[in-house]
Order: C-alpha cells, then structure tokens, then sequence
C-alpha cells in the first residue's frame, strides 16, 4: 500500500543542513493500522508531508498504491493523487477560517467535481458536530476542530489515512473513540492509516508501532 524505497530526507544546504531520514525501505500493508512515535522535532511530520506529496524527498522513492508519487513532477498529478486516495488530518487542524465547518469537510469532493453536502452533513454528525455544521472554525473548540479535520480526511473515502496529532486536543473518551473508529476502519473498510502520535495508549489499537529515532524508522511492535 505505501512503500518507502531508500527514502531520505535533508533539509536546508551545505553546513547548514539537517537530515531528518536517511535511507529508510519499510511496507505498510493494505489495511494496516499504524501508529508512529517520536520525540519532538524527529520528523514524523515531514515523513507524513513526503507520503502526501506536500513535500519531496532528496533521495528514494515512495509508492502508495501502487503509484510513484515520487515521479510525479506536475502538481495537478500529485493533487489528483492526493485527493482521491488520500485523507490528511493536519497537526494543527488546518480548516479554513472563512468557510463554515460544513463547507470545509466539503471542500475535497467539490474539488473533485463531486460535492453532496448531504456526506459532509453524515459525516460531521458522526463526529457530534451535527449542530455546528454553519460555524466557522474561530467559533470552535480545539477538540471540535481537530473532529471536523477528521472528517474532512474521510470525506473522499481515502485508500490512506495520514493523520498527524489527530487527537492532541480531544478527552480521553474522545481519543478512544478516534483510535476505536480508525481501528474499525482499517477492519472494515480496508484503509490504511497512518497515525502520529504522543499517545501511548494509541498502540494497543494499532497493528504495528514505528518509532522515529535518529533518522531511522523502528519497530516498536
Ligand atoms: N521546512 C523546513 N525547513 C527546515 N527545517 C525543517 C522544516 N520543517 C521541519 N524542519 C526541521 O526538521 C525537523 C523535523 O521536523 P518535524 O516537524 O518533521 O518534526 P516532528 O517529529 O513532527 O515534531 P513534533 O512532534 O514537534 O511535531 C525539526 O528539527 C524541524 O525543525
Ligand atoms: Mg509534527
């Protein structure tokens, strides 16, 4: 499902550079729940941004589904890529102030020419936001908003799941219920998740657990 072939990643040039990935090959398999772990400022953001594309590696290959999205070097490509298979819930939610809640869980099916307001609608109702569809992002708690990315993630019913710290914000009985909900999912449906996390709790969900240490991935389970 998603392969990473010689993967490295450095930022910046010449003295000044930082690599942040060197040379890391794994698989993560169709279905497959996985949890990443790390310290602070290990990269677990910028791997993520390398498998959606929003960034380019320096050197290595990855694939996701069966796709070569290192290859694709026109942006409408990587964007099509992205929004058909992918869904990512960003560290810090990344909703858009100036639409409404409904409107931003909307937003990647109408940029695939496919917008029913009625999904968007289901799906905030199924993370409790129901009510709260016409509110703007400013007018939201930080747990309500990291729920609305969630959804918005779903809404192009994803192949793969990138979520960065999605429940950084949420109770704990909100964070069971996202890893139980993204456990099913990977049961069910078939989706791929990859997941960042602080949380240790989160690996009893998951079926494998990587922690990102010294430009290495590592199994932890
Ligand atoms: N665009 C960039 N240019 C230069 N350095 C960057 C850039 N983005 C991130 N970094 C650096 O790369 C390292 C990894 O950052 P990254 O955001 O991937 O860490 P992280 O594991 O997600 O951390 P956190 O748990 O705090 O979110 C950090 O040292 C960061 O300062
Ligand atoms: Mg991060």
């Amino acid at each position: 499902m998603i392969e990473l072939k010689h993967l490295t990643k450095i930022y910046g040039q010449g003295q000044e550079n930082l690599c942040v990935l060197e040379d890391v090959s794994l698989r993560f398999a169709r279905g497959q729940f996985t949890v990443l772990l790390g310290p602070s400022g290990s990269g677990k953001s910028t791997l993520l941004n390398l498998i959606a594309m929003l960034d380019v590696p320096t050197a290595g290959e990855i694939w996701v589904d069966g796709k070569n999205g290192t290859a694709l070097k026109k942006e409408a490509a990587r964007s099509k890529l992205r929004l058909t298979k992918m869904g990512f819930v960003f560290q810090f939610d990344g909703l858009l102030p100036e639409f409404s809640l409904l409107e931003n869980v909307e937003l990647p099916a109408w940029m695939l020419g496919k917008g029913n307001p009625q999904k968007a609608q289901k799906l905030l109702e199924r993370f409790g936001l129901g009510e709260m569809a016409h509110k703007l992002p400013a007018d939201l708690s930080g747990g309500e908003k990291q729920r609305a990315s969630i959804a918005r993630a779903l809404r192009n019913n994803p192949v793969l799941l990138l979520a960065d710290e999605p429940t950084g914000n949420l109770d704990a009985q909100r964070k069971v219920q996202v890893f139980e909900d993204f456990a099913r999912m990977s049961r069910e449906e078939g989706l791929t998740i990859l997941m960042v996390t602080h949380d240790v709790h989160a690996a009893d969900f998951a079926h494998a657990v990587f922690e990102l240490k010294n430009r290495k991935l590592l199994p932890v389970k």
